[in-house]
């Protein structure tokens, strides 16, 4: 991925966060999922008054892309903050991550404030398909 099209695709999760919904953790975070042919799904934080019902932002657009016929991704682009500076990285949690597991190669992009990171970096052993068939995870 060019250098220009990350700095997009961050700047379009930080616009995803301006829809965040968190009266509780006053926590807005954004993210932008690129498809392999180009699309971009975004998502946001979406909080409930029963805590645990909270969605994260990288679950919402990978599930709206999902719901809407695309399951082929290159990277995702997430923005995370409590003030209006994103400069901070904000890791997605381990759900997010597990939940990407499923659609995501290796080599799948993390786009974050302080660039792009290769999924395997984060999450380098994972439960997939594979330990259905009895292959083993690891
Ligand atoms: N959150 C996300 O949306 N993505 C992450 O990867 C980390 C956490 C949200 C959940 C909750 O609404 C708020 O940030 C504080 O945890």
């Amino acid at each position: 991925m060019m250098i220009a099209d990350t700095k997009d695709l961050f700047n379009i999760a930080i616009s995803a966060a301006g829809n965040s919904y968190s009266p509780y953790s006053e926590f807005r975070v954004g993210a932008a999922l690129l498809t392999a042919d180009g699309r971009i799904f975004t998502g946001c934080n979406i909080e409930n008054a029963s805590y645990s019902m909270t969605m994260c932002a990288e679950r919402t657009a990978i599930f709206k892309a999902v719901s809407d016929g695309y399951t082929d991704f290159s990277a995702i682009a997430v923005a995370g903050s409590s003030t209006n500076d994103f400069s901070m990285p904000c890791v997605p949690c381990g759900a997010c991550l597990q939940a990407l597991t499923e659609f995501c190669a290796d080599d799948f992009i993390i786009v974050l404030a302080d660039g792009e990171h290769k999924f395997s970096d984060f999450l380098p052993n994972k439960f997939g398909r594979d330990a259905l068939d009895e292959k083993g995870t690891i």
